[in-house]
């Protein structure tokens, strides 16, 4: 085991030694040496000296340094691209070429490029020497650390406060479906980047909000295209989905969305908000009648009733829900009642038929009862006779 130990750092301690035969720099830098050796750089042999020049073969601090220079934040742009722009130097690594040329369309790249240095650049979100790849789950730029990279700038008031953008977005994120969902691990819901681009955040136009939700919810964009609202996103009053649905902190789906939702638009006593409850009404009563099935069957499962039969039609009631909840996006109170009526008929059958069940079982267990009895009052009846009966003869 010792011998082991010692052979691994050995062999350590020469890695190190090879690598510092070659670069001098991270001999003194040690506390950059750390995070570059984590990066991406490391393997690929991108070195101290590709990004800030000097000498690194010599130990000696001013040879060492002799041409050499920190990056100013105007420069680092140039400088990544000067290698991720290049097709020929990114081709081995299968590596796209296009993030500079995104970034440039930017929010960001546009006020980089009219002199603005508050503007995130690449080492803002990739770090200057910690560069890691999207896939490890250390990396700046992983899904789940993302929003904390923006969150630099983007939850800082005194930076933002020129620029009039609000800093609760990352807050209102993480205490939505989407940011809670990423916490819990699911892969399939949205980052900062998935909405806003990779490199080209920018902000959405409304037309844009629906395609960008419309990429995952799918149903829900197909449906919402045939409603009323779906020609208003053409202009900036009608944010797509976000006019109900807010932008950053999305929650899970209650029916009272139609009171609130509809109500920050529309007039009381108006044709929309009547509308409203009817849909409302609608979908409120069917999830009511689901759940009493639901209800009646556990009971008469946990009376031993065999109900096997009886859960798949239950997945069909709520299935039909389903669609129902989300064919309301159309706001065609025909399709959505037709919908719900279906749901609300097969909850009402099953929770008909369970009561039926319990109430034949209960009217079979009064019979048996009953012939029990009856049994068992002939056999009192039988003993009370032979004891009388043995009772005379001892006399
Ligand atoms: C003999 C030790 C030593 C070696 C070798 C060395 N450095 Fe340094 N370097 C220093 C010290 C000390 C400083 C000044 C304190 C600081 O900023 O850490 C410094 C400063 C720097 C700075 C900031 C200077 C500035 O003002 O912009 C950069 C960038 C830098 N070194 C890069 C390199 C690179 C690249 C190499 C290899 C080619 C290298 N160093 C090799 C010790 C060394
Ligand atoms: C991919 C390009 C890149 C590589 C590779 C790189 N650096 Fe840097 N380095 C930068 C940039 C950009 C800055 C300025 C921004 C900043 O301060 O983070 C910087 C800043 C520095 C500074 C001064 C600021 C500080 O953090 O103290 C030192 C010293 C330095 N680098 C040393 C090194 C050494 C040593 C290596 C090799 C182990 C290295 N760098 C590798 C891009 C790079
Ligand atoms: C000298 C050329 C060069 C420079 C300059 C350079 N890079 Fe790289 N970079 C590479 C190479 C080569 C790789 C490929 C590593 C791999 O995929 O194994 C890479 C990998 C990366 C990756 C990981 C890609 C992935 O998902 O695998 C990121 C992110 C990255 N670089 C960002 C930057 C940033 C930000 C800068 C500027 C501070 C920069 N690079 C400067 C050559 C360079
Ligand atoms: C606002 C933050 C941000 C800025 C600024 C930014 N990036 Fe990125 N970058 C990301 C994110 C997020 C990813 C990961 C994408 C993913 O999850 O697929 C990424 C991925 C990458 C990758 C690897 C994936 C690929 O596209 O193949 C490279 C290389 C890269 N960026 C380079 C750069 C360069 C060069 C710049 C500057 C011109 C830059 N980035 C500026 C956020 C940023
Ligand atoms: C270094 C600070 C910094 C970081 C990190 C940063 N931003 Fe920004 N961002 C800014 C500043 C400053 C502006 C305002 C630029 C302007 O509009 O002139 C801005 C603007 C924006 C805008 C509005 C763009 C427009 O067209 O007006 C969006 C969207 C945005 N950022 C998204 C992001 C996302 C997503 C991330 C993380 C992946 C991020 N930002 C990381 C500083 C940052
Ligand atoms: C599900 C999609 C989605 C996600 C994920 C998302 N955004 Fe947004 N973002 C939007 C929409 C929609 C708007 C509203 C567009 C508008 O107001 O023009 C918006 C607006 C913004 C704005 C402008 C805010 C303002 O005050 O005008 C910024 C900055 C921004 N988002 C940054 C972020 C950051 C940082 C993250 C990650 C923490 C993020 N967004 C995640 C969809 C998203
Ligand atoms: C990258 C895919 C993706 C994008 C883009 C996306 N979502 Fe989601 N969304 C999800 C996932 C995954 C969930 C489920 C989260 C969970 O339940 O754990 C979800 C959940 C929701 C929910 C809650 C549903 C419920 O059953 O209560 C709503 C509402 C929602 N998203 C609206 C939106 C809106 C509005 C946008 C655009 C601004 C959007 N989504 C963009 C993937 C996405
Ligand atoms: C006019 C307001 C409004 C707009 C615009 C809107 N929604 Fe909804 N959305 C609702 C209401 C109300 C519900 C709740 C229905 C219920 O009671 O379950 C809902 C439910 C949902 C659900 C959860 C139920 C389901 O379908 O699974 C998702 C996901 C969703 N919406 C996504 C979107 C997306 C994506 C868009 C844009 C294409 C969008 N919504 C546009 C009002 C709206
Ligand atoms: C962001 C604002 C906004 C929200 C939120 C909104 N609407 Fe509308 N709605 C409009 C606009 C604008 C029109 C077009 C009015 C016109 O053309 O006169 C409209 C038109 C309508 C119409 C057809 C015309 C009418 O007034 O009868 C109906 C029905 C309607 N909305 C129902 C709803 C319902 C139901 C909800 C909630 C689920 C809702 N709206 C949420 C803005 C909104």
């Amino acid at each position: 085991m010792r011998i082991l130990a010692i052979t691994v750092l050995a062999l350590l301690w020469l890695g190190l030694l090879s690598v510092a035969q070659t670069n001098n720099c991270i001999v003194c830098h040690s506390e950059i040496r750390v995070e570059y050796l984590e990066s991406a750089h490391a393997p690929a042999g991108v070195t101290c000296v590709d990004c800030h020049g000097g000498d690194p073969a010599t130990l000696d601090y001013r040879a060492a340094h002799a041409g050499s220079s920190t990056p100013s934040r105007a420069q680092i742009p140039q400088l990544c691209a000067s290698c991720h722009a290049d097709p020929v130097r990114m081709k081995p690594y299968g590596l796209r070429t296009d993030q500079y040329a995104e970034y440039q369309t930017s929010g960001h790249g546009k006020a980089f490029a009219a002199g603005d240095l508050n503007a995130a650049l690449c080492t803002d979100c990739h770090t200057s020497h910690r560069v890691m790849s999207r896939f490890e789950p250390r990396s700046s730029v992983h899904p789940e650390n993302l929003a904390q990279t923006c969150a630099r700038c983007h939850a800082d008031s005194e930076l933002m406060k020129p620029y009039e953008l609000s800093t609760d977005i990352v807050d209102n994120f993480r205490q939505g479906v989407h940011g809670t969902a990423l916490q819990q691990g699911n892969p399939r819901a949205p980052t900062c980047a998935t909405c806003h681009g990779l490199h080209g955040s920018t902000l959405l136009q409304p037309e844009d909000i629906v395609t960008v939700c419309g990429t995952c919810h799918i149903a829900e964009r197909q449906y919402f295209d045939k409603s009323v609202h779906r020609s208003k996103t053409h202009s900036a009053e009608f944010k797509g989905c976000a006019a109900c649905h807010g932008d950053h902190r999305i929650l899970s789906v209650q029916s009272d969305l139609f009171d609130t939702a509809c109500a920050s638009c529309h007039r009381a006593d108006t044709g929309a908000l009547t509308l409203a409850e009817r849909l409302k009404t609608l979908l409120v009563a069917s999830q009511q009648a689901l759940h009493e099935a639901q209800t009646v069957l556990d009971q008469a499962e946990a009376m031993a009733f065999d109900v096997s039969g009886y859960w798949s039609r239950l997945h069909e009631a709520q299935t039909n829900l389903l669609q129902a909840r989300t064919a309301q996006h159309t706001l065609d109170e025909a399709q959505l009642a037709e919908l719900a009526r279906r749901a609300h008929a097969i909850a009402n059958d099953i929770r008909s038929e369970a009561h039926s069940l319990q109430t034949a079982v209960q009217i079979r267990w009064l019979g048996l009862t009953l012939v029990w009895g009856y049994l068992l009052l002939v056999l009192i009846v039988v003993y009370l006779y032979r004891q009388e009966r043995r009772r005379a003869r001892e006399l």
